[in-house]
């Protein structure tokens, strides 16, 4: 048994769709989460951009002493996870591509298409990790860095939202003819009632979802699950925005949790 609580981090409150899919599967487990809503987007910056606030953020986190890590960012798992895992070999740190890339090549997926943030996008990442497990598999990626903005600005269920994938996806869709999506910005999930009512003969994939099933499976292993903790969540954030305060709440009403603004040092 294990009590300390589980450190989160995302570039905004794209993570919080991870800690809802923990509270559902391990609601005994703790959280500390942090977004980085002040230097939100990241997927549009420069990797040594995202490796410095990654690093930073991680530092945060174990100075909390948390007994796990979730990387709950597409962007940062992509370019930073082999380089937090070397800096903290003992801290079992767990990003949300793997999972979802074994799920997808599990469940025998052929025709599969991902959107993501450029920075994603550009390092390939789904495309190299997907043809590893069966070079047969089609993968089709598209960056769509206006999503992120808007739900971080509190447009996710919204005509502008709806216009907005249209403009990304039409021709992604009609073009390509995937079967299967893989949600590869944990932000996405919350635009995914959009996204099965404008394409609903495809499956998606949600990468915030799937790498708390391996959490799970690791902590069960290692004898590290939660039980009575009378810990509160923290949810903490570089700039309190008003949207990251009101999906705080909305997501986990009824669970005891704080919000507090966090300052990381540049
Ligand atoms: N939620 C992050 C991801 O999964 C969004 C990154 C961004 O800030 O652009 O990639």
């Amino acid at each position: 048994m294990d009590n300390r609580p589980i450190g989160f981090f995302d570039s905004g409150l794209g993570g919080l769709t991870s800690v809802y899919e923990l509270h559902r599967i391990l609601p005994e487990e703790k959280v500390i989460y942090l977004g980085d809503t002040a230097r939100t987007p990241y997927g549009s910056k420069s990797p040594e951009t995202i490796r410095r606030f990654a690093v930073q953020i991680v530092d945060y986190l174990v100075s909390k002493n948390v007994k796990m890590i979730i990387i709950a960012c597409n962007t940062v798992t992509a370019l930073t996870l082999d380089i937090l895992r070397e800096r903290y070999p003992d801290l079992p740190i767990l990003g949300v591509i793997g999972p979802t890339v074994r799920k997808v090549a599990d469940d025998g997926c052929r025709k599969v298409g991902v959107i993501a943030t450029k920075a994603t996008v550009n390092s390939d990442v789904y495309g190299k990790s997907l043809k590893a497990i069966d070079p047969s598999i089609e993968v089709y990626s598209l960056a769509c860095p206006a999503i992120v903005p808007l739900v971080e600005e509190g447009f996710t269920d919204t005509d502008i939202m709806e216009l907005t994938v249209r403009h990304y996806m039409d021709d992604f869709v009609r073009e390509n003819q995937f079967d299967d999506l893989i949600l590869g910005c944990t932000h996405y999930p919350l635009i995914a009632k959009q996204l099965n009512k404008l394409y609903p003969d495809i499956k998606l994939y949600n990468s915030s979802a799937e790498v708390i099933r391996e959490a799970k499976e690791i902590l069960e292993e290692n004898d590290m699950l939660a039980s009575g903790s009378d810990l509160t969540d923290r949810y903490y954030a570089s700039d309190l925005s008003e949207n990251f305060i009101a999906m705080t709440d909305l997501l986990f009403a009824g669970t005891d949790f704080r919000i507090k603004l966090v300052k990381l040092e540049d």
